[in-house]
């Protein structure tokens, strides 16, 4: 594996000082325009750099519900725009690009939800929050990857032991979290992200190789995550130097990481992107990608110059029809009272 850093997409100016100037610009336009910059840690490093929050989903929904702010200028991808829509309905949302989407939220439509609920009368439909408000509007419970743990054990709690639960759209998040509950009783839909995917066994077993003794973070979406997890179960890797987590819940470890000894190796698995708020957290723990390739470039198409242009145009916007926010509105707000 090379140590060449790691390309950061993007359109912003090349030159540092018009990099700042532009910056600069997109402050001023916020403080303007009364809004407010959310971003998910996924983004690149100079929308990071201006936005008033950069977190997890969880944790980007929950700022979104209680903005002061009459405008949210929304940095990561369309679905979560909608959730910040549907839980901010008076605020401005703006999307810099609606062309950022993402390919596990494309992969499942509301009529094979409605199909798949028709074909299990009674169970409990519990959908990661990358989906379309449509999808949620079907939905029970909403989850992220910081609290599924936590939603699927409330419903347990709530509909008895012998509940079946329908756990989608992310098949590696759902077997994480079947293995890690015990549920028997959970069907999972077959869908994936793209990019945590086509992190695999093989990347995991390379850069161990690479890096004895390093830790783990991995984000439960990966497609290495099941091979992991028997890595740790045949002792092979000490579970204690192994954390599923997701974004929010890396940067909470790198913080922790930072504080408590210099000189970590720390291998990181899932989007790319990642690696900049953990340096920034931790500038002295060394974070290894698994796969440098894992680049979402749905996340990327956000860039700080489309940013600047949605504020100063207030372009972009994303408004989830009442009828279907409403119905999209109770899963949502299960979810973000729920925390792991
Ligand atoms: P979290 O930020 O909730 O860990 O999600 C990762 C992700 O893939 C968002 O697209
Ligand atoms: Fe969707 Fe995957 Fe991109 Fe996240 S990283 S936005 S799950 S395609």
């Amino acid at each position: 594996m090379s140590a060449e850093p790691l390309p950061m997409a993007g359109e912003a100016p090349a030159d540092p000082a018009a990099l700042e100037e532009m910056k600069a610009e997109v402050r001023g336009l916020a403080a303007d325009r009364g809004a407010v910059i959310l971003a998910h840690n996924y983004q690149v490093p100079e929308v990071q750099d201006v936005a008033d929050f950069v977190g997890d989903s969880l944790a980007l929904s929950q700022k979104a519900a209680k903005v002061d702010e009459p405008v949210i200028a929304f940095c990561g991808v369309h679905f979560m725009a909608e959730t910040a829509s549907i839980l901010a309905p008076d605020k401005t949302v703006l999307l810099p690009d609606h062309d950022a989407g993402c390919s596990l939220a494309d992969s499942i439509t509301p009529e094979q939800l409605a199909d798949w609920q028709s074909r299990h009368p009674g169970a409990i439909t519990v959908m990661y929050v990358n989906t379309t408000a449509a999808i949620k509007a079907l939905t029970d419970y909403c989850c992220t990857s910081s609290n599924a743990k936590a939603v699927v054990e409330h419903v347990i709690a709530e509909h008895g032991p012998d509940v079946e639960i329908l756990f989608g759209p992310d098949m590696f998040l759902g077997a994480y979290v079947q293995k890690t509950t015990g549920h028997a009783n959970m069907r999972i839909w077959d869908g994936e992200c793209h990019v945590h995917a086509g992190i695999r066994p093989s990347d995991i077993t390379e850069v161990r190789a690479e890096y004895p003794g390093a830790e783990f973070l991995i984000h439960p979406e990966c497609g290495c995550v099941t091979s992991v997890m028997e890595y740790v179960a045949a002792g092979d890797v000490d579970a204690e130097n192994v954390q599923m987590l997701s974004t929010g819940g890396m940067m909470k470890y790198a913080e922790m990481a930072e504080a408590d000894q210099k000189g970590r190796q720390v291998i990181v698995a899932t989007e790319t992107g990642m690696l900049y708020p953990l340096s920034q957290a931790a500038p002295d723990v060394e974070f290894i990608p698994a796969n440098r390739e894992a680049s979402c470039r749905y996340m990327k198409m956000i860039t700080l110059e489309k940013l600047r242009d949605s504020l100063r145009d207030m372009t972009g916007e994303v408004k989830v029809a009442p009828e279907l926010a409403e119905r999209a509105r109770l899963p949502i707000e299960r979810m973000v009272s729920i925390t792991a």
